[in-house]
């Protein structure tokens, strides 16, 4: 049904707000691999070397390839957003602007499954920069050192749009006033390793927000959440959301 601005004024004061943090396990079972298991992306490839400013200037040939690889994957028709990502973008239908999910994932699958309300805080596969002006560009090919971005003069190299170890993750003023209004702090499928991210839940429950994790197995940080649900994604995710919010908020 459509309703006027007061209306839907009134609806979303009655909903609660819910902030979402996602890693690579909700992607899991879409067919990308994660970084942290035995089979991730961190046990054939040294952080140090793929992902950190330093690795890219002493062998950026090398981490241009490892993002490559990973680019080229994105690409295969195979992968598609599972029913874990399907499930956020129902729940961003209902909440409207009560929704905000902060991804770590540098995919593109949540927007994939039609959500909107997305920060990518480290990062998009799909994006370059330039390396001098920081000018961000949509890119659906290799990236090489020889493609060069002719914003500035003379035109520099691009790097991927990514945030590296020691590096700033993207929009943390932002991230961090949505937690502290948040009434529903929920980690999906994220190992509890990096910080920022993986303070998140700490600061939600400081400014009391129900906490609530979602993943295979217990995280580096789960004795931080108040509820918790293991199993996969796929299950765990739409049956939660399906329980606690689409069975009791009126459409
Ligand atoms: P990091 O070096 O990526 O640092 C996080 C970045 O976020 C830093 O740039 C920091 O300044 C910034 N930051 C921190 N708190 C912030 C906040 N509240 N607001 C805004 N920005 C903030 O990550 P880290 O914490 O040093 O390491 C994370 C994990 O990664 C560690 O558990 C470590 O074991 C792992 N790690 C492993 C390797 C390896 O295995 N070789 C290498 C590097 C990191
Ligand atoms: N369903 C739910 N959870 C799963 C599934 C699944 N099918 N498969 C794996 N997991 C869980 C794992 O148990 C693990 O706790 O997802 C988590 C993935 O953890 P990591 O591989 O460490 O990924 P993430 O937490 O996103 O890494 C954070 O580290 O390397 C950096 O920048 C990179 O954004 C990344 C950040």
């Amino acid at each position: 049904s459509v309703l006027c601005s007061a209306c839907e004024e009134v609806k979303a004061s009655q909903n609660p707000s819910v902030v979402v943090l996602t890693g690579a396990g909700i992607s899991a079972e879409s067919g990308i691999r994660t970084f942290r298991a035995s089979d991730g992306l961190w046990e054939e490839h040294r952080i140090e070397d793929v992902a950190t400013p330093e690795g890219f200037e002493a062998n950026p040939e090398l981490v241009q390839t490892f993002y490559n690889a990973r680019r080229r994957q994105l690409l295969n028709p195979e992968i598609q957003p599972n029913e874990a990502h399907k499930a956020l973008a129902k729940l961003e239908d209902v909440l409207g602007n009560n929704f905000l999910l902060i991804t770590q994932n540098v995919d593109n699958l949540h927007e994939r499954a039609g959500n909107m309300r997305i920060i990518h805080m480290h990062g998009e596969l799909m994006k370059v920069r330039c390396t001098q002006s920081g000018k961000v560009s949509e890119w659906k090919g290799d990236l090489s050192v020889n493609d060069l971005c002719d914003c500035c003069q003379p035109p520099q190299p691009m790097r991927p749009h990514i945030v590296w170890f020691g590096e700033m993750p993207f929009e943390m003023d932002k991230i961090n006033q949505a937690i502290a209004e948040a009434d529903y702090f929920i980690a999906i499928g994220t190992s509890g390793h990096v910080y920022p991210a993986a303070g998140f839940v700490r600061s939600a429950r400081l400014y009391g927000a129900h906490t609530v994790e979602l993943n295979l197995e217990e995280s580096q940080v789960g004795s931080s959440f108040t509820e918790k649900h293991y199993g996969l994604a796929s299950e765990v995710v739409p049956k939660y959301i399906q329980d606690t919010f689409l069975n009791t908020i009126a459409t």
